[in-house]
């Protein structure tokens, strides 16, 4: 096992972004990196937080990220971001459109899928999520936390957990964390800046090829009620598209989706 050391992250990162301040806190254990980063003192350029273990890692609707030591990567960047509130939606999935940008650099381009909005699948288990959290408004500061397994044998794990997957699971290599993370903060900061500049327009083309859910009957729970119909893509804000049984589109901000195999 290589241990995460901010030197050798550095040395990953591409010149042009190493001109922003960049500072990396790595930590042996810690509640969570997300929460770890909302308590330091605001400064300039980014602070990334990395872990080589997690005792109470996050998900997405409260949910525990299981967070074993040493194996995988449990990372956090924290940044002001120019964009309003309304395309945060976006800016979470162009966080998992780095992810998958990273596997095709790994060469782990079959059966890999986002499924809406930031799940990383794999032959349908689950590689990596991504929690956004917001830390202040106008200016717009946020922590974009990621969650990838990458040594853990996941068929060794006992614990009752969703079905899920690693990199070595799907290559049978062991993966150096600081190479993994220095690519993720280089392809992070390339899409936010096109996000920025373009919008979410501009990935809707990429997003297309590895979104899990198109042309799938999926429901969704949205706001205490539960919406059913096929996915026809996203729209310009990131929103999952549905067109249900009557004709009718449904633009979703946000839900827990899933693939429904009765007729509607
Ligand atoms: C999800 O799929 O529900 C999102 C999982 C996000 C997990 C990552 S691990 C690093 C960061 N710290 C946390 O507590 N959560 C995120």
């Amino acid at each position: 096992m290589i241990p995460l050391d901010a030197s050798s992250i550095r040395l990953n990162i591409l010149q042009k972004y190493l001109n922003i301040p960049i500072n990396i806190h790595i930590l042996q254990s810690v509640d969570s990196t997300n929460q770890y980063l909302k308590t330091i003192d605001h400064c300039a350029g980014i602070s990334i937080c990395c872990a080589e273990a997690q005792t109470q890692g996050r998900g997405r609707f409260g949910r525990e990220w299981f967070s074993p030591p040493f194996e995988n990567i449990y990372f956090s960047m924290r940044l002001t971001l120019n964009i309003k509130a309304l395309q945060l939606s976006g800016l979470s999935l162009i966080a998992s459109i780095a992810v998958l940008d990273m596997l095709m650099k790994l060469n782990i381009k079959k059966d890999t899928y986002i499924k809406w909005p930031n799940d990383i699948l794999w032959h349908h288990h689950k590689l990596c999520g991504c929690l956004i959290e917001i830390v202040q408004t106008n200016p717009l500061e946020l922590i974009i936390g990621i969650g990838i397994n990458v040594n853990s044998n996941t068929k060794q794990q006992t614990e009752n957990l969703i079905p899920r997957c690693s990199l070595f699971d799907i290559t049978g290599q062991q993966y150096d964390r600081n190479f993994l993370i220095g690519i993720l903060i280089n392809l992070l900061l390339k899409n936010i800046h096109q996000f920025a500049k373009n919008g979410l327009v501009s990935f809707i083309p990429k997003w297309n090829r590895y979104d899990y859910l198109k042309d799938k009957q999926v429901s969704v729970v949205h706001s205490s009620s539960t919406i059913t119909g096929v996915v026809t893509g996203i729209d310009h804000l990131g929103h999952l598209i549905l067109l249900d049984k009557n004709g009718t589109t449904h633009n979703l901000s946000s839900g827990e989706t899933t693939i429904s195999y009765s007729k509607i």
